[in-house]
């Protein structure tokens, strides 16, 4: 199967993906990666924490229907993978308080200025984290570029007012991961021996 390396989010037909309601079992944590891909990640948590529900929120449906797949083929019932639009869908996916923790790993970076707006790092991310996290929720960022380990910090540590907190002391960054599960492109970078810049945030 051929999967696309890159779409273009802003484009129309990504701002109207029918979306089915997801159900989660009652009293199941539910853990979120935006920007999923293989949803490797998610498969792992799974393993070392069945009891919680998890969800891959991915834009390329080739590679969604892949994850799924293979969540089947392996058992993983508590894992799902949607296709659906970071920038635009999260308030139809979730609830409010209803996410225990939010992973952004390694997001596209879409070097050129002009191509900025295409980050998922976006003004307003923020707020709908915060809408969507319990209280004392989680999220977490990680990326092997500087850059873009900057802006999200920037818009944790600023956005809002008081929405959340740096889990170890504001403007600073983790140093490891404190999860043993790793994400395809985690993988990559430890493996090329790359630097991963990595930041934790609990809802205020
Ligand atoms: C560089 S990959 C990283 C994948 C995975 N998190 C990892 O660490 O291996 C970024 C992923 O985010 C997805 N993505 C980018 N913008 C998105 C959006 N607006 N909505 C949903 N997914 C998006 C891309 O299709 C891609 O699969």
């Amino acid at each position: 199967m051929r999967i696309r390396q890159h779409v273009n989010p802003l484009k129309s037909n990504f701002f109207e993906i029918p979306i089915e309601p997801l159900a989660f079992p009652v009293g199941s944590p539910v853990e979120v990666e935006l920007g999923s891909a293989e949803a490797y990640f998610l498969m792992d948590r799974a393993r070392e924490d069945p009891g919680t529900s998890y969800v891959g929120v991915e834009i390329r449906r080739d590679l969604v229907a892949k994850a799924n797949e293979e969540c089947q083929r392996e058992g993983l019932a508590n894992v799902r993978s949607v296709f659906a639009n970071i920038s635009v869908d999260l308030p139809r996916l979730f609830g409010p308080g209803q996410v225990r923790r939010f992973y952004l790993y390694f997001p596209d970076p879409w070097w050129k200025s002009k191509q900025h707006k295409r980050r998922v790092m976006a003004p307003g991310l923020t707020l709908e984290l915060h809408r969507a996290l319990a209280t004392d929720g989680e999220v977490h960022v990680a990326t092997d570029i500087f850059d873009l380990a900057l802006d999200a910090m920037a818009a944790l540590e600023t956005e809002g007012d008081g929405f959340f907190a740096n889990v170890i002391a504001p403007w600073t960054f983790l140093r490891q991961s404190p999860f043993s599960a790793r994400s395809r492109r985690e993988r990559q970078c430890e493996s090329d021996g790359s630097r991963i810049w990595r930041l934790a945030y609990r809802r205020l």
